[in-house]
């Protein structure tokens, strides 16, 4: 299967299970807490490696115990993380996760003190040996190099950017990258209640970009560049357990249909279907089974 680039980060997360989302000066009891690896890219990355692909990731990780978590289960994942930078002194990036099993609702607080993956290292990578690069949206001036030197030398390798948070200056990056996904955070934060009218604003700053926005359970909406506008409907499980990681799910679904071959249509639906079979489980083990 392809070669799939990551770049992004990967995070410890504690994970605490309880019977409802505690409120404001609450005290509950966790019915259950574990520690795994998170972080969006990595999430994105694990998902495409259970589905067969071979993936590289390209980010930071602190030299203390807890980088074992991260590094052990991407090993597991046969994840290649050479292009990985080990930073000495600090920590993981750490989110503390509120789970709620009324809903499956995530709640985070996220701690972060680690230099961003930088440019210059990225620049030294074989960009030929890949057939997708996947970055999140999230370092914009070390993103910025990146996305400028593909956008010159490469500009006929697929790759894609996850917008989920806004982040100053992230718009100037919109026309460098052929296929951009879009969390309703940010479009609600750039004012939209909806994902039609979103799109259809963000087409004025990226031309020829195809657009994808998620919106919970409405499902996904993509915008092509000839201006036809899709809609895939969501795949919701019969039960949601876990929400932790869906929209890098999703992101991974959108990869993997995209390399297969699939038509855009096709790909939204593929993607929904293995975001939806993911908030059914716990984590990410047996994700791949939604595609069997
Ligand atoms: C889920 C996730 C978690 C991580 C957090 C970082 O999308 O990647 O695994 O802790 O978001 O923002």
């Amino acid at each position: 299967m392809s070669g799939i680039l990551g770049v992004g980060i990967a995070t410890l997360d504690i994970v605490n299970e309880v019977a409802h989302t505690p409120g404001e000066d609450e005290e509950v009891r966790a019915l259950a807490q574990r520690r795994v690896r998170g972080g969006n890219v990595t999430n994105t990355l694990v998902v495409l490696a259970r589905l067969g692909h071979r993936c590289t990731w390209a980010g930071t990780w602190a030299e203390e115990p807890d980088a074992r978590v991260i590094l052990d289960d991407l090993a597991r994942h046969g994840i290649d993380v050479n292009p990985s930078l080990g930073v000495p002194g600090g920590k993981v990036p750490t989110s503390y996760v509120t789970l709620s099993r009324e809903n499956g609702a995530r709640t985070i607080v996220h701690y972060r003190d680690l230099p961003e993956y930088p440019a210059a290292a990225f620049l030294e990578l074989p960009h030929r040996a890949f057939q997708w690069i996947h970055f999140e949206g999230r370092a914009v001036d070390e993103l910025g190099g990146m996305l400028h030197h593909l956008h010159e030398h490469h500009p006929a390798l697929p790759r894609s950017l996850e917008v989920e948070k806004p982040r100053p200056g992230i718009e100037a990056l919109f026309p460098l990258v052929p296929l951009l996904v879009f969390s309703p955070v940010y479009a609600r934060h750039r004012g939209f209640g909806a994902p039609e009218p979103f799109l259809r604003a963000v087409r004025e700053t990226a031309p020829e970009a195809v657009l994808v926005c998620t919106w919970g359970e409405e499902g996904a909406w993509a915008l092509l560049s000839d201006g036809t506008l899709l809609h895939a409907p969501a795949h919701p499980p019969a039960r949601v357990v876990d929400t932790l990681g869906a929209g890098d799910t999703f992101n991974a679904g959108l990869i993997h249909a995209r390399l297969q071959g699939l038509d855009w249509l096709q790909t939204l639906d593929l993607a929904n279907r293995l975001a939806g079979h993911k908030c059914g489980l716990t984590g990410f083990e047996g994700v791949e089974a939604a595609l069997a």
